[in-house]
């Protein structure tokens, strides 16, 4: 038939305006990506159309993430290439398709995606043709495969971090295989871009503008399931964000394990801080925020960016891991005590009106009641806005892990309530100074248990709840902060 399209000849950034149903699928595929992508999809999509003729309705497709935000970015890669294969998405797991996006940064991620797997295997006795794909950092290591295919062999596809680009292929190796398809790489350098993504929030979005980390702290195992740091080609970044605004996007979030390391590795480096002055020139983007900045990366330039800037969020999240010189060396965070307090001081001069957020891990090994004191102390001294404590997790393959000096879990325990009530403590004092003022709040959904109510948040990150009709959803509106309760205020929409 003449109207057929060979994908070969359609330049990337057009793919996504082809009809995948006029796509000639009898040709072989393009060696080339992301054409060889699209092609897969084409293939798949006939497979998912006749499956769904023969039951006389739609198929299903549920994935869930299991990690961070990076995490989330990539699940809604996977529900693109879904949709493009002609799934309807759905929330339940009684679903066709139900794929898990696995996070292993601590091993209470791994039971947990264990445990749904049980109720899964429940769910595919029932519905034999379901299949079910597992993918994420989680795959990324041997001992889960070798667990998964001994005793969790009713899983169909398996693949990792680094290979997700290729998803439309692997689901049509799935669906033309009998057995398990399994493909995990160790590393690569290649990023594929202008493949499709679904959304979570029209008005919001996170946007890679890395992948991988070399900073190889000593407790986490996110450079070994995530590979070395590639960073995206400034034109692709902000051609996507420009993409996103025209599209309705209002707040952007770059993503990174280490956003201030940006584009030292480009073939024309760049800062993260040119970066974001770039970024912020895209008109109808109103809200810039990012994530994750290291303490020993960030540099003046990105202080005095954040600082004139009208649309970069007041709020940053510079993780402390602990305030115990000792035990950051041993971690190694290559920075003091001394250089995190002098680092947030200078922030909080520059930038008063900042939110500082981090993250500490508590219980790394040979950690005393002392290094915990120290940690306390940073916390009463930079008044963080909101910190997330965890216990330390052992990672098999860190150095952390063969450390001596693993702390008892008593130990671990009575130092976690210690922090976490000065946390608390701190975090309730910060964020109540803004009490009476009136701010803009982007609006985000609504509330999950009370429906009258509207959940947003402020510049600095702060929820608040307030009255108001849903056709506000994703538009920025001034409210008057009423009440506060520790976390997050109730409040009243106002003028300003
Ligand atoms: N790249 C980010 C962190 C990503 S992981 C950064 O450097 O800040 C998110 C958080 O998980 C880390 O900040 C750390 O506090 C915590 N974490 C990482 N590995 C951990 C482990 N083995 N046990 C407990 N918490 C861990
Ligand atoms: Fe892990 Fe450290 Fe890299 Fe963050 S910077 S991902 S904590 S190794
Ligand atoms: Fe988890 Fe991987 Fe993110 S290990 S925290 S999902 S990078």
């Amino acid at each position: 038939m003449d109207c057929y399209i060979d994908l070969k000849n359609v330049e990337a950034e057009e793919l996504k305006n082809v009809d995948l149903d006029k796509v000639d699928v009898t040709c072989s595929p393009p060696d080339f990506e992301p054409q060889r992508q699209y092609y897969f999809m084409a293939k798949c999509r006939q497979i998912v159309q006749s499956e769904s003729k023969r039951l006389g309705r739609p198929l299903y497709a549920c994935s869930v993430t299991f990690g961070c935000q990076m995490n989330a970015r990539d699940s809604e890669k996977l529900s693109g290439i879904l949709e493009c294969v002609g799934y309807s998405a759905i929330d339940s797991e009684e679903a066709d398709l139900v794929i898990y996006n696995t996070c292993t940064v601590r091993d209470n991620a791994n039971q947990r995606v264990y445990g749904r797997l049980g109720v899964l295997h429940g769910l595919k006795k029932k519905n034999p043709h379901m299949k079910i794909a597992l993918c994420g950092c989680m795959m990324q290591e041997e001992s889960v495969i070798e667990k998964i295919q001994k005793s969790y062999r009713f899983i169909d596809l398996i693949f990792g971090t680094h290979n997700i680009f290729k998803f439309a292929e692997l689901l049509y190796t799935m669906f033309a295989s009998e057995r398990t398809v399994i493909d995990i790489w160790k590393d690569t350098n290649q990023i594929v871009e202008n493949l499709p993504v679904e959304r979570k929030y029209p008005f919001k979005s996170g946007i890679n503008i890395m992948f991988g980390c070399n900073n190889f702290c000593s407790y986490c195992i996110v450079p070994y399931v995530r590979g070395r740091e590639r960073s995206r080609n400034p034109e692709d970044i902000l051609r996507e964000i420009k993409t996103l605004a025209a599209d309705g996007v209002v707040e952007i979030m770059l993503l990174g394990q280490n956003v201030n390391s940006y584009g030292k590795n480009l073939a024309k480096p760049m800062s993260f801080a040119s970066l974001l002055k770039e970024a912020e020139k895209i008109e109808g983007i109103e809200r810039i925020r990012f994530m994750t900045s290291h303490p020993k990366d960030l540099s003046d330039d990105l202080i005095a960016v954040m600082k004139e800037s009208r649309k970069i969020c007041r709020h940053l999240h510079l993780p402390l891991q602990s305030g115990s010189t000792r035990i950051l060396q041993a971690m190694n965070r290559r920075y003091t005590k001394e250089q995190y307090l002098a680092l947030a001081e200078k922030i909080r001069k520059e930038i008063p009106d900042i939110a500082i957020t981090t993250d500490i891990i508590v219980g790394f090994p040979g950690e005393t009641m002392e290094d915990i004191d120290e940690t306390i102390d940073v916390v009463k001294q930079v008044q963080f806005d909101n910190a997330f404590t965890f216990i330390y997790s052992k990672r098999t393959g860190t150095p952390a892990a063969s450390m001596p000096g693993q702390v008892p879990e008593e130990i671990v325990k009575e130092g976690f309530n210690k922090l976490l009530k000065t946390v608390q403590d701190t975090a309730r004092s910060r964020v109540s100074l803004w009490n009476g003022q009136t701010m803009p709040v982007l609006v985000e959904e609504r509330n999950l248990q009370e429906k009258s109510l509207l959940t947003g948040r402020l510049s600095n990150n702060t929820i608040v709840h307030f009255p108001g009709d849903a056709s506000l959803i994703g538009q920025i509106v001034n409210v008057r902060l009423k009440e506060c309760h520790g976390f997050y205020y109730i409040g009243e929409t106002a003028e300003l």
